[in-house]
């Protein structure tokens, strides 16, 4: 039976390990809205080529993030999971969309921009990259898509696609929304940039309390004594810190009389003490291989369902049906 619940759509690269930006800008938003949306959630191991990763490496990082994504919370019973790789129309609709847009468009997409600013020559999937997304997004009649600000600009392009495909050959593709919480929508790392693998910056999701430990002693910090008065807003430390404990009582000490060591031995426990119910979870599914393996077979059963009718109404639409 259709859910009359509005559809969610959203995923995560497997590059690497997930960091705390990860957490709070998006995936938090995915277990917090399980239940009152109809959700499917993908690994995007196809936008992940783009880095070139050595086989062994993506393999990994795709088992890590189902883990990851099973341990932070996400519920196989509410929300379908799988793997983009296993829906081959999110390609095939990739083509279809590639001939609606313009290169002088895709040029000003800022994740491009960004990579031509750092590489003399990027590669075609690089910058087809905003294409291949609005194609997730798309093929799934999404209502919603939560992510960090960041992909913002994602979200845009393929509200953009969507209405060129409707102008051009009927209402086909519903226009999806980004949904972007204001307080949560540029998580800082531990330098006060946005926390980024790429920047080095990052405290690990599912690290070890070592690495948790070695990250937030890691934390910029002023000169400052713990009885000078400061603003708590302006620091790392305490915006990360809310994020764990948001009370009035906390900020509080940060005004006035809680030094940056002491500080650090708090925000510790607590990301220790937040974290451990999710690697409880996270080693139960990690124990059982199998069942993870059907949680993604079962997703990806469903996520075909719903993209192949998609773009069998597309290749109707554009006349590639007889
Ligand atoms: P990815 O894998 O880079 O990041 C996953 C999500 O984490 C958010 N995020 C942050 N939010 C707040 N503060 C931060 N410091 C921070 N760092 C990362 C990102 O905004 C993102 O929501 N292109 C996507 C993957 C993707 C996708 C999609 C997402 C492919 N197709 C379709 C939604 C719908 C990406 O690279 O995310």
């Amino acid at each position: 039976m259709e859910s009359t619940k509005p559809r969610l759509f959203s995923g995560m690269k497997p590059t690497g390990r997930l960091h705390f930006g990860n957490y709070f800008g998006a995936l938090k938003q995915f277990v917090d809205l399980q239940d009152t949306h109809d959700s499917f959630i993908f690994i995007a191991n196809l936008h992940a080529l783009t880095g070139l990763p050595a086989k062994d490496k993506l393999m990994q990082d795709t088992h890590d993030l189902i883990l990851d994504y099973l341990g932070a919370g996400l519920d196989p019973e509410k929300v379908t999971l799988f793997k983009q790789s296993d829906v081959l129309a999110h390609a095939n609709l990739t083509w279809v969309f590639n001939n609606l847009v313009t290169v002088p468009y895709l040029m000003r997409a800022h994740a491009f921009k960004d990579a031509e600013a750092k590489k003399a020559e990027v590669n075609v999937g690089t910058f087809d990259y905003p294409v291949l997304m609005a194609s997730d997004i798309l093929l799934y009649n999404t209502d919603v898509v939560p992510v960090g600000k960041d992909q913002k600009q994602h979200v845009e392009y393929a509200r953009d696609i969507a209405g060129k495909f409707n102008n051009q050959y009927g209402e086909l593709f519903k226009l999806p929304k980004e949904l972007i919480l204001e307080e949560v929508e540029v998580i800082p790392g531990t330098d006060g940039q946005k926390m980024s693998k790429s920047y080095g910056n990052i405290i690990p999701l599912f690290g070890t309390d070592e690495e948790i430990t070695k990250a937030v002693m890691g934390i910029t910090t002023d000169s400052r004594g713990k009885d000078e008065e400061k603003n708590p807003d302006e620091l790392v430390i305490y915006q990360i810190h809310k994020l764990f404990n948001g009370s009035e009582e906390l900020k509080a000490q940060y005004t006035k009389g809680l030094g940056y060591g002491d500080a650090k031995k708090m925000l510790i426990k607590d990301i220790i003490d937040f974290v451990t119910p999710m690697r409880a979870r996270r080693d139960y599914f990690a124990a059982n291989p199998k069942l993870v393996q059907q949680i993604l077979v079962e997703g990806a059963m469903k996520a075909n369902d719903i993209a192949m009718k998609k773009i069998f109404d597309v290749y109707e639409a554009i006349g590639l049906t007889q």
